[in-house]
């Protein structure tokens, strides 16, 4: 006769294993832990979530006035196609964007003056922000493509993949945030889509990428990237949020870009 606790055992383990990569790291926002599994199999096993608490009043708005921006840059901001923005696009402290007329945008078009530059500066300090939260997992070797998760501040110590559909669980805390850090590149495949469950909303999911973020054709992006380096997007992607380069160049291609503005108080 099978005995049917014996099925747990093998992900017992794996989430003694997760436990043991974080003792010694801070996890003072953990409330409790749970696991999920999805339909689509094992890598999801290591989608353990976390169930945490708001980090404080400034997590639904890390990046202050830079989220009212759909793309800001550093060096430029080069678009190619029928990109539109749902709010404002900026330069800082370059001066210089191609590709865009007023037509293109909702907000303004700031080429270098001052609301760019305090724009930057909010990033810069958001950045930092995001980069130094206390990690609740490390993803470090997984793909963000078919993982279910719940709120948390998700480590990659190096580049991060995401090909496929990446759902964030909120669990019906409207102020549940979802943070990932990566030590190097984000790249995302084609047709990769952000699924928002539960009361999760994009205006609390941020990418805090340690070099540049490259986002692959016709996806759907939920979620803030702020790149160290550039961002990169290709043909068709929609983000609604906001792409931040630190240091370098913001590229589009006919994209639709909603930047969220602050979370409203929950
Ligand atoms: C995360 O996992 C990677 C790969 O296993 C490891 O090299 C790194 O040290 C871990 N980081 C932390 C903060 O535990
Ligand atoms: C993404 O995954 C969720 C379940 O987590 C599912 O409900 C949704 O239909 C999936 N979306 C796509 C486009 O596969
Ligand atoms: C993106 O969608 C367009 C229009 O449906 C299609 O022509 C193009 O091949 C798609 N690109 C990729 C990389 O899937
Ligand atoms: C994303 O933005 C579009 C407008 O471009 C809006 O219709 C849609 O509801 C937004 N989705 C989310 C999950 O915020």
């Amino acid at each position: 006769m099978r005995r049917p606790g014996l099925w747990l055992l093998p992900f017992a383990a794996l989430l003694l294993a997760l436990d043991g990569q974080f003792a010694s790291a801070a996890r003072p926002h953990v409330r409790s832990g749970r696991s999920t599994l999805s339909a689509s199999g094992a890598v999801n096993a290591a989608s353990r979530s976390l169930v945490i608490e708001t980090c404080g009043a400034g997590c639904s708005n890390v990046l202050l006035t830079a989220d009212n921006f759909g793309a800001l840059g550093a060096s430029t901001v080069t678009n190619n196609g029928a990109t539109y923005c749902y709010g404002s696009i900026g330069v800082s402290p370059g001066t210089s964007m191609t590709g865009f007329t007023a037509a293109n945008a909702e907000g303004s078009l700031d080429l270098g003056d001052t609301i760019a530059a305090k724009a930057q500066t909010d990033a810069h300090n958001g950045y930092v922000q995001l980069q130094t939260m206390p990690s609740s997992a490390n993803l470090t070797g997984l793909d963000l493509g078919g993982l279910i998760l719940g709120p948390g501040v998700y480590h990659f110590k190096v580049d991060a993949s995401f090909n496929g559909n990446l759902t964030l669980d909120a669990y019906h805390d409207s102020s549940a945030i979802f943070v990932f850090q990566t030590g190097t590149t984000l790249v995302t495949s084609a047709n990769a889509i952000v699924t928002l469950v539960n009361g999760a909303q994009a205006c609390n999911v941020y990418f805090a990428v340690g070099s540049s973020a490259t986002l692959g054709a016709n996806s759907t992006i939920l979620g803030s990237v702020v790149a160290y380096m550039a961002i990169t997007t290709t043909h068709g992607t929609n983000v609604n949020g906001s792409l931040i380069a630190l240091n370098a160049a913001v590229t589009l291609d006919t994209n639709i870009l909603t930047p969220t503005g602050a979370c409203a108080a929950p």
